[in-house]
């Protein structure tokens, strides 16, 4: 019978094969006498590999944690009576003959061996590149909080244990892979075991690649299992770095506090929700919208709404509800089950578009106890919605809200602030507007906004306004954080501010390079600048087409020019035109139009012109519409 057990616990995948098998050998060169149990997840183990140990055991395809491995080889070694026991992570920072030659010397003094290993980087990839997240779970064990441990520098991954009959049996198995190795020192620890952690040296470029979210979880774990925070820990070793990181290297603990915080933000934000208001009858933006709904008009070429669930997506929410009115179909069929985003949407009926906060009330049932994220259906903004959520979240505000300096403050929700910079009053498009500071599309609530929603009364143009619901929140004495955007926004109420934001859209265009387009222009044509060219689309006959703009697919633009910041929808037929600063829907055909500026022609309308127009023209102008223009 052999005396030694030793387990190697490893993840095999494709591009560590080797390395594995190189760590097996040396292990079976360093302790020719030993059992030698490997027991792996990922790939099954080589022909290398087991032939140089005596068993093998693939317990998983996927990695569960070291706590599974870890429990097997225990198991193993007490079941089949062994006197000593070595525990090695499959990873060549373990040198197999100092680990050996440690079990030797310690036989006899110690009950276990911890080797402490001179330095051990686990970087995460992200912004923890280079970070010692190991360092700070030796901080963490060395912290004295949940009694901490005598070991002056443990960094688990190798242990030696004599008489492993003495550690009773313990779950180890955990989701998270250091998991196991901290119920194991628990264990030890518990026994009053007496632990040497002789040093030995590992070459200081050693590192293991970890996913910034496994840290994360391990950060968390090591939290539940010392009931300490790690901005507690971080404390202690700020105030004596030598005592607690190998070499008191502090390095950049602030940047793992923040990213830390970060990820706990984010996981909070997944549990939002959002609410995205299609509803509405889009008056201002008429002729249009008697047959299109606002919230699905194309601009570059893409719904209005696939902005909004982009930019949601990005956020990290996955449940959104869409409030629908009278055209519901057409944002049915704009979204579906919102799985092309990643998202799950549920539609919401409003009968009648009685308001921002009656919208919210339908959906008080979606909604339920989640904080939520409101975004109203026909603004565009072109900043990431995710820190405004992050600091709601981490603030004590009953509701948050993001502001814009505007020209023509009497269109919007208005706020005043006192001399503090907070937030003191809101008013709904005031005749005589106190500040230029708009509340903007994008709101962040807490449950508690529906109790304040029940306290309005309809405004003078007959809606519940979302704005005296806010209003309500403040004079009930709740805090109400805002975010002054910076960047561009568009509420695309009407023609206007839809010309503008499709401009802002296309600004946002790429360069193509130059022999993106050369199979679809022809020789005597030119294209400059930005510009996205669809399947099948043609630019012949002497055109010339300025970006930044996008032409749909199967367009033919014939002898004409297609100017800056336009936007043709596929199916279009351009001949002997120009068009600048403009956007036209499907299957629209330009004959002789001249001069077209500021213009949006809507699907299967057909312009015609004489050719002979020196003056601008700006034509709003419907589907299924046919112009002459003489
Ligand atoms: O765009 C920012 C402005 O949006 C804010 O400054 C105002 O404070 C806020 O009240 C809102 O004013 P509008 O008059 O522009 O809201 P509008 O009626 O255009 O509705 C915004 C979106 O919500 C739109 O996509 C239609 C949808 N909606 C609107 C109402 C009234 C609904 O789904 N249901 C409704 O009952």
């Amino acid at each position: 019978m052999q005396d030694v057990l030793v387990g190697i616990r490893t993840y095999l995948v494709e591009n560590n094969l080797e390395e594995c098998e190189e760590q097996v050998s040396e292990i079976r060169r360093a302790f020719p006498e030993a059992r030698l149990l490997l027991v792996n997840c990922g790939l099954d183990p080589t022909k290398r590999m087991t032939a140089s140990v005596d068993e093998a055991i693939t317990y998983s395809p996927r990695p569960t944690g070291l706590g599974e491995p870890t429990k097997m080889i225990l198991d193993y070694a007490r079941e089949k009576g062994f006197k000593e026991l070595v525990v090695i992570d499959g990873d060549q920072q373990h040198y197999a003959e100092e680990i050996a030659r440690l079990a030797r010397e310690e036989r006899g003094r110690a009950d276990a061996v911890v080797p402490e290993r001179k330095k051990r980087f686990l970087f995460a990839r992200g912004r923890l590149d280079g970070k010692t997240i190991e360092d700070l779970m030796n901080a963490f064990l060395r912290s004295g909080v949940k009694g901490g441990t005598t070991i002056p520098d443990l960094t688990p991954g190798a242990y030696v244990i004599y008489q492993p009959s003495k550690l009773h049996g313990k779950n180890l198995t955990a989701e998270n892979s250091w998991v196991g190795d901290l119920l194991l020192v628990q264990e030890m620890l518990e026994k009053k075991m007496k632990i040497a952690s002789p040093r030995i040296g590992v070459r200081p470029n050693v590192y293991a690649i970890s996913s910034e979210n496994l840290v994360f979880k391990a950060i968390e774990q090591m939290e539940r299992f010392y009931a300490a925070k790690l901005d507690e820990i971080a404390s202690k070793v700020k105030e004596n770095p030598y005592d607690y990181l190998y070499g008191g290297n502090l390095g950049l603990i602030d940047d793992v506090l923040d990213a830390y915080r970060d990820y706990q933000y984010k996981k909070k934000i997944v549990k939002m929700k959002a609410l995205v208001l299609a509803g509405g009858k889009g008056t201002r933006f008429k002729p249009f919208t008697n047959t299109i709904q606002k919230q699905v008009f194309p601009l570059a070429n893409k719904p209005l709404l696939h902005f909004i669930m982009e930019k949601i997506a990005r956020t990290g929410i996955t449940e959104v509800g869409v409030i629908v009115g009278p055209n519901k179909d057409q944002i049915r069929d704009c979204l579906k089950d919102g799985s092309n985003w990643n998202l799950n949407v549920t539609y919401i009926e409003q009968d009648n578009p009685a308001g921002l906060a009656h919208a919210v009330l339908c959906a008080k049932q979606f909604l339920g106890e989640s904080p939520f994220l409101m975004y109203l259906g026909d603004n565009l903004l072109h900043e990431d919605v995710t820190n405004f959520l992050l600091d709601f979240l981490n603030s004590k505000a009953a509701a948050s809200i993001m502001l814009a300096r505007v020209k023509e403050p009497q269109k919007f929700g208005i706020a005043e602030l006192d001399e503090n910079g907070r937030i003191k009053r809101l008013l709904e498009k005031p005749k005589n507007p106190p500040t230029n500071l708009a509340i903007i599309g994008v709101y962040a609530f807490h449950n508690e906004v529906f109790n304040a929603i029940s306290r309005i009364k309809p405004s003078a143009r007959g809606e519940l306004e979302i704005t005296d619901a806010i209003q309500k929140l403040l004079e009930a004495g709740r805090p109400v954080d805002y975010r002054v955007i910076s960047d561009w926004w568009e509420d695309t109420g009407n023609s206007a501010s839809m010309l503008d934001a499709n401009a802002r859209l296309l600004d946002e265009l790429k360069d193509a390079g130059s022999d993106a387009h050369e199979k679809q222009v022809d020789a005597t044509s030119v294209v400059k600048g930005r510009v996205s060219l669809g399947a099948g689309a043609a630019i012949r006959n002497g055109s010339t087409v300025i970006g930044p703009a996008a032409i749909g697919e199967n367009c033919i633009i014939d002898g004409s020019f297609i100017g800056p910041y336009t936007t043709l929808g596929n199916n279009n037929k351009v001949s002997s035109s120009q068009i600048t600063y403009s956007l036209t829907l499907d299957n629209v055909v330009l004959e002789n139009a001249k001069q077209l500026v500021f213009s949006i022609i809507g699907k299967n309308s057909r312009v015609t012109g004489t050719g002979k127009h020196e003056e601008n023209a700006v034509l709003m102008i419907g589907d299924d519409t046919q112009i002459k223009m003489t």
